[in-house]
Protein backbone atom coordinates (compact mmCIF):
# COMPACT_ATOMS: atom_id res chain seq x y z
CA UNK A 1 0.00 0.00 0.00
CA UNK A 2 1.20 3.43 -0.41
CA UNK A 3 0.85 7.14 0.23
CA UNK A 4 -1.08 9.73 -2.39
CA UNK A 5 -0.30 13.05 -2.22
CA UNK A 6 -2.06 16.37 -2.72
CA UNK A 7 -0.46 19.58 -2.87
CA UNK A 8 -1.17 23.24 -4.44
CA UNK A 9 0.46 23.94 -7.45
CA UNK A 10 0.08 27.85 -7.10
CA UNK A 11 0.40 30.35 -4.16
CA UNK A 12 -2.10 28.57 -1.61
CA UNK A 13 -5.70 28.80 -1.57
CA UNK A 14 -6.75 26.62 -4.46
CA UNK A 15 -9.18 24.44 -2.67
CA UNK A 16 -7.04 21.97 -0.91
CA UNK A 17 -9.58 20.81 1.66
CA UNK A 18 -12.25 20.35 -0.25
CA UNK A 19 -10.38 17.78 -2.52
CA UNK A 20 -9.17 16.27 0.94
CA UNK A 21 -12.99 16.43 1.61
CA UNK A 22 -14.11 14.63 -1.54
CA UNK A 23 -11.50 11.66 -1.31
CA UNK A 24 -11.43 11.04 1.80
CA UNK A 25 -13.97 8.04 1.52
CA UNK A 26 -11.12 6.27 -0.34
CA UNK A 27 -8.33 6.54 2.31
CA UNK A 28 -8.00 5.22 6.06
CA UNK A 29 -5.62 8.37 7.28
CA UNK A 30 -5.30 11.99 6.20
CA UNK A 31 -2.17 13.37 7.45
CA UNK A 32 -1.25 17.23 7.65
CA UNK A 33 2.72 17.38 6.86
CA UNK A 34 3.64 20.71 7.22
CA UNK A 35 2.79 24.58 7.73
CA UNK A 36 0.33 25.42 10.67
CA UNK A 37 -2.67 27.90 11.33
CA UNK A 38 -1.37 30.17 8.03
CA UNK A 39 -3.47 27.53 6.42
CA UNK A 40 -7.47 27.71 6.29
CA UNK A 41 -9.28 25.00 4.68
CA UNK A 42 -12.56 25.29 3.44
CA UNK A 43 -15.02 22.54 2.93
CA UNK A 44 -18.59 23.46 2.48
CA UNK A 45 -21.26 20.18 2.95
CA UNK A 46 -24.55 20.48 3.99
CA UNK A 47 -25.47 23.84 3.47
CA UNK A 48 -22.12 24.70 6.29
CA UNK A 49 -19.01 26.05 5.27
CA UNK A 50 -16.06 24.75 7.64
CA UNK A 51 -12.78 26.55 8.07
CA UNK A 52 -9.91 24.30 9.30
CA UNK A 53 -6.47 25.03 10.16
CA UNK A 54 -3.99 22.84 11.25
CA UNK A 55 -6.89 19.42 11.86
CA UNK A 56 -6.31 17.45 8.20
CA UNK A 57 -9.53 17.86 5.94
CA UNK A 58 -10.43 14.24 6.79
CA UNK A 59 -12.19 14.69 10.41
CA UNK A 60 -15.82 14.59 9.20
CA UNK A 61 -15.85 11.63 7.82
CA UNK A 62 -16.55 9.08 10.33
CA UNK A 63 -14.06 6.57 8.99
CA UNK A 64 -10.96 7.65 8.56
CA UNK A 65 -7.89 8.80 11.10
CA UNK A 66 -6.08 12.16 10.87
CA UNK A 67 -2.77 12.39 11.55
CA UNK A 68 -0.92 15.88 12.46
CA UNK A 69 2.41 15.16 11.49
CA UNK A 70 6.05 16.23 12.71
CA UNK A 71 6.50 18.92 9.91
CA UNK A 72 3.42 20.79 11.02
CA UNK A 73 3.83 23.38 13.61
CA UNK A 74 1.06 23.69 16.33
CA UNK A 75 -0.18 26.87 17.79
CA UNK A 76 -1.97 24.85 20.93
CA UNK A 77 -4.27 28.58 21.36
CA UNK A 78 -5.84 28.18 17.65
CA UNK A 79 -6.11 24.55 17.91
CA UNK A 80 -8.22 24.68 20.83
CA UNK A 81 -10.67 27.13 19.05
CA UNK A 82 -10.57 25.10 16.08
CA UNK A 83 -11.87 21.77 18.11
CA UNK A 84 -14.28 24.20 19.97
CA UNK A 85 -15.54 24.89 16.46
CA UNK A 86 -15.78 21.19 15.77
CA UNK A 87 -17.54 20.43 19.51
CA UNK A 88 -21.42 20.66 17.54
CA UNK A 89 -20.33 17.54 15.45
CA UNK A 90 -19.89 15.07 18.20
CA UNK A 91 -16.07 13.95 16.61
CA UNK A 92 -14.58 11.96 18.69
CA UNK A 93 -10.82 13.25 18.88
CA UNK A 94 -9.40 11.15 21.07
CA UNK A 95 -9.50 8.27 19.00
CA UNK A 96 -9.77 10.20 15.43
CA UNK A 97 -7.09 13.22 15.73
CA UNK A 98 -3.51 12.25 16.60
CA UNK A 99 -0.09 14.48 17.10
CA UNK A 100 3.43 13.72 16.18
CA UNK A 101 5.71 14.15 19.06
CA UNK A 102 8.06 15.94 16.68
CA UNK A 103 5.52 18.55 15.34
CA UNK A 104 6.64 22.00 17.07
CA UNK A 105 5.00 24.36 19.46
CA UNK A 106 4.19 27.79 18.23
CA UNK A 107 4.65 30.08 21.25
CA UNK A 108 2.51 32.95 21.65
CA UNK A 109 6.64 34.93 21.47
CA UNK A 110 6.43 33.15 17.91
CA UNK A 111 3.48 35.85 17.13
CA UNK A 112 5.04 38.76 18.58
CA UNK A 113 8.45 38.25 16.84
CA UNK A 114 6.31 37.46 13.44
CA UNK A 115 4.60 41.21 14.33
CA UNK A 116 8.11 42.49 14.75
CA UNK A 117 9.48 41.20 12.21
CA UNK A 118 7.21 42.38 9.05
CA UNK A 119 6.71 45.63 10.71
CA UNK A 120 10.53 46.49 10.96
CA UNK A 121 10.47 45.26 7.07
CA UNK A 122 8.33 48.11 6.04
CA UNK A 123 7.64 47.81 2.23
CA UNK A 124 9.29 44.81 1.95
CA UNK A 125 7.19 42.91 4.54
CA UNK A 126 6.40 39.52 3.22
CA UNK A 127 2.54 39.95 3.72
CA UNK A 128 2.55 37.04 6.59
CA UNK A 129 -0.30 35.87 8.38
CA UNK A 130 1.46 36.68 11.51
CA UNK A 131 1.03 32.95 13.22
CA UNK A 132 4.12 32.43 13.86
CA UNK A 133 4.99 30.35 11.18
CA UNK A 134 8.40 31.99 10.41
CA UNK A 135 9.98 32.15 14.00
CA UNK A 136 8.48 28.56 15.21
CA UNK A 137 10.44 26.83 11.80
CA UNK A 138 13.31 29.47 12.69
CA UNK A 139 13.48 28.07 16.34
CA UNK A 140 13.23 24.30 14.74
CA UNK A 141 16.45 24.44 12.82
CA UNK A 142 17.67 26.37 15.04
CA UNK A 143 17.37 23.52 16.98
CA UNK A 144 15.68 25.70 20.01
CA UNK A 145 12.28 25.08 19.27
CA UNK A 146 9.88 23.13 22.08
CA UNK A 147 7.87 19.93 20.76
CA UNK A 148 4.65 18.46 21.31
CA UNK A 149 6.56 15.49 22.70
CA UNK A 150 8.55 17.98 25.32
CA UNK A 151 5.37 18.80 26.93
CA UNK A 152 4.80 15.22 28.34
CA UNK A 153 8.31 15.91 30.41
CA UNK A 154 8.39 17.34 34.07
CA UNK A 155 11.06 19.88 32.85
CA UNK A 156 9.03 21.63 30.19
CA UNK A 157 7.66 24.98 31.55
CA UNK A 158 11.93 25.80 32.28
CA UNK A 159 12.81 25.52 28.48
CA UNK A 160 9.50 27.71 27.53
CA UNK A 161 10.82 30.29 30.00
CA UNK A 162 14.27 30.26 28.48
CA UNK A 163 12.90 30.65 24.97
CA UNK A 164 10.21 32.97 26.01
CA UNK A 165 12.80 34.92 27.44
CA UNK A 166 15.10 35.24 24.79
CA UNK A 167 12.46 35.94 22.26
CA UNK A 168 11.05 39.05 24.23
CA UNK A 169 14.81 40.15 24.34
CA UNK A 170 15.08 39.55 20.04
CA UNK A 171 11.51 41.32 20.22
CA UNK A 172 13.09 44.33 21.75
CA UNK A 173 15.59 44.58 19.31
CA UNK A 174 13.72 44.73 16.61
CA UNK A 175 12.68 48.76 18.09
CA UNK A 176 9.38 48.50 16.69
CA UNK A 177 6.53 49.00 18.55
CA UNK A 178 4.81 45.74 19.35
CA UNK A 179 2.18 45.95 21.84
CA UNK A 180 1.32 42.98 23.89
CA UNK A 181 0.02 41.90 27.65
CA UNK A 182 2.20 38.67 27.71
CA UNK A 183 0.57 37.35 30.79
CA UNK A 184 -2.63 37.14 29.05
CA UNK A 185 -1.31 35.54 26.12
CA UNK A 186 0.63 33.24 28.84
CA UNK A 187 -2.33 32.56 30.77
CA UNK A 188 -4.58 31.90 27.18
CA UNK A 189 -1.54 29.76 26.36
CA UNK A 190 -1.06 26.91 28.66
CA UNK A 191 -4.74 26.66 29.27
CA UNK A 192 -4.43 25.59 25.72
CA UNK A 193 -1.52 23.43 26.01
CA UNK A 194 -3.94 21.39 28.74
CA UNK A 195 -6.58 20.93 26.66
CA UNK A 196 -4.05 20.06 23.92
CA UNK A 197 -2.74 16.85 25.80
CA UNK A 198 -6.21 15.42 26.16
CA UNK A 199 -5.21 14.25 22.69
CA UNK A 200 -3.08 11.46 21.26
CA UNK A 201 0.96 12.39 20.76
CA UNK A 202 2.06 9.36 18.75
CA UNK A 203 5.02 8.35 17.14
CA UNK A 204 3.96 8.95 13.92
CA UNK A 205 6.67 8.34 11.78
CA UNK A 206 6.35 4.74 13.29
CA UNK A 207 2.22 4.81 13.07
CA UNK A 208 2.55 5.67 9.56
CA UNK A 209 5.23 2.86 8.68
CA UNK A 210 3.17 0.49 10.41
CA UNK A 211 -0.57 1.54 8.74
CA UNK A 212 1.68 0.74 5.51
CA UNK A 213 2.72 -2.86 6.44
CA UNK A 214 -1.23 -3.24 7.53
CA UNK A 215 -2.48 -2.16 3.99
CA UNK A 216 -3.76 1.06 5.35
CA UNK A 217 -4.29 4.18 2.39
CA UNK A 218 -2.88 7.40 3.61
CA UNK A 219 -3.42 10.38 1.76
CA UNK A 220 -0.90 13.19 2.72
CA UNK A 221 -2.20 16.66 2.91
CA UNK A 222 -0.23 19.75 1.63
CA UNK A 223 -1.44 23.06 2.87
CA UNK A 224 -0.36 26.30 0.84
CA UNK A 225 1.21 26.07 -2.38
CA UNK A 226 4.44 25.37 -4.48
CA UNK A 227 5.06 28.87 -4.86
CA UNK A 228 5.21 29.57 -1.67
CA UNK A 229 7.76 26.29 -0.90
CA UNK A 230 10.83 27.73 1.33
CA UNK A 231 12.93 26.60 -1.35
CA UNK A 232 11.43 26.58 -5.15
CA UNK A 233 8.51 29.26 -4.07
CA UNK A 234 9.41 33.03 -5.20
CA UNK A 235 11.65 33.26 -2.32
CA UNK A 236 11.54 35.73 0.17
CA UNK A 237 8.11 35.69 -0.42
CA UNK A 238 7.29 32.18 0.91
CA UNK A 239 6.58 30.50 3.89
CA UNK A 240 8.97 28.91 6.06
CA UNK A 241 8.29 25.32 5.12
CA UNK A 242 8.66 22.57 2.12
CA UNK A 243 4.68 23.02 0.77
CA UNK A 244 5.96 20.21 -2.24
CA UNK A 245 6.63 16.94 -2.46
CA UNK A 246 9.55 16.42 -1.06
CA UNK A 247 7.97 18.20 2.52
CA UNK A 248 5.33 15.20 2.60
CA UNK A 249 8.27 12.68 3.18
CA UNK A 250 10.50 14.67 5.90
CA UNK A 251 6.95 15.89 7.18
CA UNK A 252 5.88 12.27 7.53
CA UNK A 253 8.43 10.32 8.19
CA UNK A 254 7.33 7.94 4.57
CA UNK A 255 10.23 7.03 2.05
CA UNK A 256 10.00 8.88 -1.25
CA UNK A 257 9.34 4.99 -2.66
CA UNK A 258 6.08 4.73 -0.42
CA UNK A 259 4.58 7.52 -2.49
CA UNK A 260 2.10 7.15 -5.39
CA UNK A 261 0.00 9.36 -6.93
CA UNK A 262 0.50 13.08 -6.34
CA UNK A 263 -2.40 14.52 -7.06
CA UNK A 264 -1.33 18.71 -8.14
CA UNK A 265 -4.19 20.88 -7.33
CA UNK A 266 -4.66 24.63 -9.43
CA UNK A 267 -7.43 27.25 -9.99
CA UNK A 268 -8.30 27.56 -13.66
CA UNK A 269 -6.88 31.24 -12.88
CA UNK A 270 -4.23 32.49 -10.47
CA UNK A 271 -5.05 34.10 -6.75
CA UNK A 272 -2.09 35.58 -4.72
CA UNK A 273 -2.44 36.48 -1.42
CA UNK A 274 0.09 38.33 1.14
CA UNK A 275 3.32 40.58 -1.21
CA UNK A 276 5.69 38.96 -3.65
CA UNK A 277 5.41 38.92 -7.69
CA UNK A 278 2.88 37.78 -9.62
CA UNK A 279 3.60 37.87 -13.41
CA UNK A 280 -0.17 37.23 -14.79
CA UNK A 281 -1.41 40.06 -11.92
CA UNK A 282 -4.37 41.89 -13.38
CA UNK A 283 -5.32 45.60 -12.30
CA UNK A 284 -8.06 46.09 -14.45
CA UNK A 285 -11.48 45.29 -14.02
CA UNK A 286 -11.52 42.02 -15.02
CA UNK A 287 -9.04 41.11 -12.11
CA UNK A 288 -12.00 42.76 -9.78
CA UNK A 289 -14.29 40.50 -11.48
CA UNK A 290 -12.61 37.17 -10.90
CA UNK A 291 -12.33 38.66 -6.92
CA UNK A 292 -15.95 39.11 -6.69
CA UNK A 293 -17.21 36.11 -8.77
CA UNK A 294 -14.73 33.95 -6.64
CA UNK A 295 -14.99 35.41 -3.07
CA UNK A 296 -11.13 35.99 -3.06
CA UNK A 297 -11.18 36.71 0.12
CA UNK A 298 -8.06 34.77 2.88
CA UNK A 299 -9.69 32.25 4.77
CA UNK A 300 -7.26 33.02 7.40
CA UNK A 301 -6.95 36.86 7.29
CA UNK A 302 -9.89 38.07 5.25
CA UNK A 303 -7.37 40.02 3.07
CA UNK A 304 -8.33 40.30 -0.34
CA UNK A 305 -6.87 38.02 -2.92
CA UNK A 306 -4.85 39.26 -5.85
CA UNK A 307 -5.94 37.64 -9.07
CA UNK A 308 -4.95 37.00 -12.74
CA UNK A 309 -4.85 34.39 -15.74
CA UNK A 310 -3.59 31.20 -15.56
CA UNK A 311 0.31 30.82 -16.17
CA UNK A 312 1.06 27.91 -17.16
CA UNK A 313 4.76 28.95 -17.20
CA UNK A 314 4.83 28.70 -12.96
CA UNK A 315 1.99 25.29 -13.53
CA UNK A 316 4.48 23.59 -14.99
CA UNK A 317 7.35 24.30 -13.04
CA UNK A 318 5.20 23.34 -10.17
CA UNK A 319 3.90 19.82 -12.30
CA UNK A 320 7.57 19.49 -12.39
CA UNK A 321 8.95 20.06 -8.82
CA UNK A 322 6.10 17.67 -7.40
CA UNK A 323 6.10 14.88 -9.64
CA UNK A 324 2.37 15.22 -10.69
CA UNK A 325 0.64 12.55 -12.10
CA UNK A 326 -2.93 13.67 -11.75
CA UNK A 327 -4.39 17.24 -11.82
CA UNK A 328 -7.49 19.31 -10.49
CA UNK A 329 -8.55 21.92 -11.73
CA UNK A 330 -10.87 24.28 -9.75
CA UNK A 331 -13.03 27.26 -9.88
CA UNK A 332 -14.16 26.73 -13.43
CA UNK A 333 -17.75 28.10 -12.86
CA UNK A 334 -15.69 31.55 -12.23
CA UNK A 335 -14.40 32.25 -15.23
CA UNK A 336 -18.12 31.67 -17.21
CA UNK A 337 -19.62 34.61 -19.18
CA UNK A 338 -15.81 36.48 -19.48
CA UNK A 339 -15.03 37.74 -23.01
CA UNK A 340 -11.49 35.65 -23.50
CA UNK A 341 -9.27 33.49 -21.31
CA UNK A 342 -5.59 34.28 -21.36
CA UNK A 343 -3.25 32.08 -20.52
CA UNK A 344 0.43 32.71 -20.24
CA UNK A 345 2.64 30.10 -21.97
CA UNK A 346 5.76 31.95 -22.13
CA UNK A 347 7.58 35.05 -20.49
CA UNK A 348 9.22 37.64 -22.48
CA UNK A 349 12.55 37.96 -19.88
CA UNK A 350 14.82 40.28 -20.34
CA UNK A 351 14.19 40.70 -23.91
CA UNK A 352 14.30 37.04 -24.30
CA UNK A 353 11.08 34.75 -25.06
CA UNK A 354 11.95 31.88 -21.75
CA UNK A 355 9.17 29.19 -21.23
CA UNK A 356 10.63 28.23 -17.41
CA UNK A 357 10.16 30.33 -14.26
CA UNK A 358 13.81 31.92 -14.05
CA UNK A 359 15.76 33.05 -10.99
CA UNK A 360 14.22 36.76 -10.63
CA UNK A 361 10.19 36.76 -11.58
CA UNK A 362 10.05 40.37 -10.31
CA UNK A 363 7.71 42.88 -13.31
CA UNK A 364 10.57 44.73 -14.25
CA UNK A 365 12.11 41.53 -15.54
CA UNK A 366 9.12 39.89 -17.07
CA UNK A 367 6.53 40.69 -19.29
CA UNK A 368 3.89 37.27 -19.62
CA UNK A 369 2.65 36.08 -23.41
CA UNK A 370 -0.45 35.31 -23.58
CA UNK A 371 -2.34 32.52 -25.67
CA UNK A 372 -6.00 33.95 -25.88
CA UNK A 373 -9.06 31.06 -25.88
CA UNK A 374 -12.46 31.60 -26.14
CA UNK A 375 -14.37 31.54 -22.99
CA UNK A 376 -17.91 29.47 -21.98
CA UNK A 377 -21.08 31.04 -21.16
CA UNK A 378 -22.99 28.76 -19.59
CA UNK A 379 -23.14 28.04 -15.82
CA UNK A 380 -21.17 25.05 -14.67
CA UNK A 381 -22.79 25.10 -10.84
CA UNK A 382 -25.09 23.00 -11.61
CA UNK A 383 -23.51 19.98 -13.85
CA UNK A 384 -23.13 16.73 -12.68
CA UNK A 385 -21.20 15.52 -15.52
CA UNK A 386 -18.49 16.07 -17.61
CA UNK A 387 -20.70 15.33 -20.76
CA UNK A 388 -22.78 18.80 -20.20
CA UNK A 389 -19.73 20.53 -20.39
CA UNK A 390 -19.67 23.31 -23.19
CA UNK A 391 -17.25 23.19 -25.82
CA UNK A 392 -15.02 26.31 -24.79
CA UNK A 393 -14.46 24.18 -21.44
CA UNK A 394 -13.75 21.06 -23.00
CA UNK A 395 -11.14 23.57 -25.34
CA UNK A 396 -9.49 24.82 -22.22
CA UNK A 397 -8.94 21.58 -20.33
CA UNK A 398 -7.66 19.94 -23.88
CA UNK A 399 -5.29 22.74 -24.33
CA UNK A 400 -3.93 22.63 -20.69
CA UNK A 401 -3.40 19.00 -20.46
CA UNK A 402 -1.54 19.00 -23.78
CA UNK A 403 0.67 22.10 -22.56
CA UNK A 404 1.24 20.26 -18.80
CA UNK A 405 1.36 16.95 -20.37
CA UNK A 406 -0.76 15.30 -17.05
CA UNK A 407 -4.66 14.33 -17.33
CA UNK A 408 -7.14 16.32 -15.52
CA UNK A 409 -9.05 14.19 -13.66
CA UNK A 410 -11.40 16.18 -11.15
CA UNK A 411 -13.02 19.80 -12.36
CA UNK A 412 -14.44 21.34 -9.62
CA UNK A 413 -17.46 23.45 -10.93
CA UNK A 414 -18.36 25.18 -6.97
CA UNK A 415 -17.58 25.46 -3.52
CA UNK A 416 -19.71 22.37 -2.27
CA UNK A 417 -18.75 18.83 -1.77
CA UNK A 418 -21.53 17.33 -4.36
CA UNK A 419 -19.94 20.35 -6.84
CA UNK A 420 -17.17 18.01 -8.29
CA UNK A 421 -17.11 16.23 -11.41
CA UNK A 422 -14.91 13.30 -12.21
CA UNK A 423 -13.48 12.82 -15.74
P1 LIG B 1 3.26 32.98 6.70
O1 LIG B 1 3.47 31.57 6.32
O2 LIG B 1 2.01 33.18 7.50
O3 LIG B 1 4.43 33.64 7.33
O4 LIG B 1 3.01 33.81 5.34
C1 LIG B 1 4.01 33.89 4.31
C2 LIG B 1 3.35 34.13 2.96
O5 LIG B 1 2.59 32.97 2.61
C3 LIG B 1 2.37 35.30 2.93
O6 LIG B 1 2.40 35.88 1.64
C4 LIG B 1 1.03 34.63 3.17
O7 LIG B 1 -0.04 35.39 2.64
C5 LIG B 1 1.23 33.33 2.42
N1 LIG B 1 0.42 32.24 2.98
C6 LIG B 1 0.62 31.55 4.10
N2 LIG B 1 -0.30 30.60 4.28
C7 LIG B 1 -1.12 30.70 3.23
C8 LIG B 1 -2.27 29.94 2.81
O8 LIG B 1 -2.71 29.00 3.45
N3 LIG B 1 -2.85 30.34 1.64
C9 LIG B 1 -2.35 31.36 0.89
N4 LIG B 1 -1.28 32.06 1.22
C10 LIG B 1 -0.67 31.72 2.38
Amino acid sequence: MAVDLLLGLQWGDEGKGKIVDVLTANYDIIARFQGGPNAGHTLEFDGIKHVLRTIPSGIFHKKSINVIGNGVVIDPVVFVQELEGLDQFNIDYKSKLIISRKAHIILPTHRLLDAASEASKGKAKIGSTLKGIGPTYMDKTGRNGIRIGDLELDNWQEKYRNLANKHEAMISFYNVDVQYNLQEMEAEFFAAVKKLKQLQFIDSEEYLNQALKDGKTILAEGAQGSLLDIDFGTYPFVTSSNTTASGACTGLGVAPNKINEVYGIFKAYTTRVGSGPFPTELFNETGAEMAKIGREFGAVTGRPRRCGWLDLVALKYACQVNGVTQLMMMKGDVLSGFDKLNVCTAYNYKGETITHLPYNIEPENITPIYTSLPCWSADLTKMTNASEFPKELNDYIDFLEKELEIPIKIVSVGPDRTQTIHR
